[in-house]
């Protein structure tokens, strides 16, 4: 049945999303979303393979959870066949980043050997969450989607944890003004308030499908409820004007966390777009040797994540990193009350280097 609700669910998210993506197949969230990307890739383009990064997580179902580059991964595999790596930009904080042009002909490389025309897309989160608050180098989405281009391979952006507004604008592939082929979103589709993800797609993608049958349904597809809380959620965004609050709060966590950086010798290294922000936390200044190892903890860190409970700050911390990704409504004083805890904190890891 149609749904006025999911009409203009759609229309709106048209309006919203890159370029002539105005088609959606609504899920019960991120995980699904990216399952139904696949099937759609696969389907639209006759072509079997997808390409996904290390540093990513792309949800805790079976086809989302073998694209996971992250640890979560592991548990679940040897997970669906046809997934393979692609390179990742970043190495850690001891190896910092690679040169756009680096990390492009890396990944062309990585086509050619797997054979580009087996190869249905490539997925990314345009900018890492969970992996670490990844900001690509300039040129890269762009090259990203010139090499999709070159041999015919769809570009799926996973927007699940960067879309609606947490970068400062819509999604965050428009930070690079590129239009991928399919996008995945669910969280702040609803502020989370109800569970709701979709997958969105190009024209003549949603156009191939009029023609052919999409194997793919959800008892709970567009559930009229969700959409209306999507369309509840997005009205408030705009009336309160929050992306550009995330664009300009984003500016000033950017002054906070700089200022953190030049005075606790345990900070290595900070990085954000808007209120997606990360702090990388280290033993060592010159070697950088990080405050706990890949996929670990130690004392520290978690001597760290303790005074944050305490004191009131709820956030992520993970490995030697801890996120800064407060609300999109968040206010200059309440971010100067969460940096003043993150301040005392840090005196704790100081007293490791
Ligand atoms: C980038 C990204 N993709 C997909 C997912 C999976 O979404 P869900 O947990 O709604 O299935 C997540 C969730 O953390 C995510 O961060």
């Amino acid at each position: 049945m149609a749904t006025e609700v999911r009409a203009r669910l759609s229309v709106k998210l048209a309006e919203l999303t890159p370029g002539d993506i105005d088609a959606f197949f609504f899920t019960n969230g991120g995980a699904e979303a990216n399952e139904n990307a696949i099937r759609i890739a696969r389907m639209f383009s006759g072509r079997h393979k997808i390409g996904a990064r290390y540093r990513s997580y792309h949800g805790g179902t079976a086809g989302a959870l073998t694209l996971t580059g992250d640890p979560r991964r592991w548990a679940a595999e040897p997970g669906i066949p046809g997934v393979f790596r692609i390179p990742d930009f970043y190495h850690g904080i001891q190896r910092g980043s690679e040169t756009t042009e680096e990390v492009l002909a890396r990944t062309e490389e990585v086509l050619e050997l797997e054979g580009p025309k087996t190869v249905a897309a490539l997925i990314v989160e345009p900018v890492t969450g969970t992996n670490g608050i990844l900001i690509p180098p300039d040129g890269y989405m762009q090259g990203l989607r010139a090499l999709c281009d070159k041999y015919g391979i769809l570009l799926i952006a996973d927007e699940v944890m960067a879309g609606f507004g947490r970068t400062g604008k819509w999604f965050s592939v428009d930070h690079w003004n590129v239009v991928p082929d399919l996008i995945s979103m669910a969280k702040g589709l609803t502020s989370a308030y109800v569970q709701l993800g979709a997958v969105g797609m190009r024209r003549h993608i949603a156009d191939h499908f009029e023609k052919n049958v999409f194997y793919g349904g959800l008892t709970y597809n567009s559930h009229p409820l969700a959409c209306a809380a999507a369309l509840a959620t997005i009205a408030v965004y705009e009336e309160d004007d929050l992306i550009e609050n995330a664009r300009r709060m984003g500016e000033v966590m950017q002054r906070m966390l700089a200022d953190l950086q030049s005075r606790h010798p345990s900070v290595g290294e900070t990085r954000n777009i808007g209120l997606f922000g990360i702090v990388e936390v280290v033993r060592n200044r010159e070697t950088r040797e990080p405050m706990a190892p890949f996929n670990g903890s130690s004392p520290e860190m978690q001597e760290l994540g303790k005074l944050f409970r305490q004191e009131g700050l709820y956030t992520f911390v993970r490995w030697n990193t801890f996120f800064t990704n407060p609300p999109l409504c968040i206010t200059e004083e309440e971010l100067t009350e969460a940096f003043a805890i993150i301040d005392k904190g840090l005196e704790i890891t100081d007293r490791a280097v």
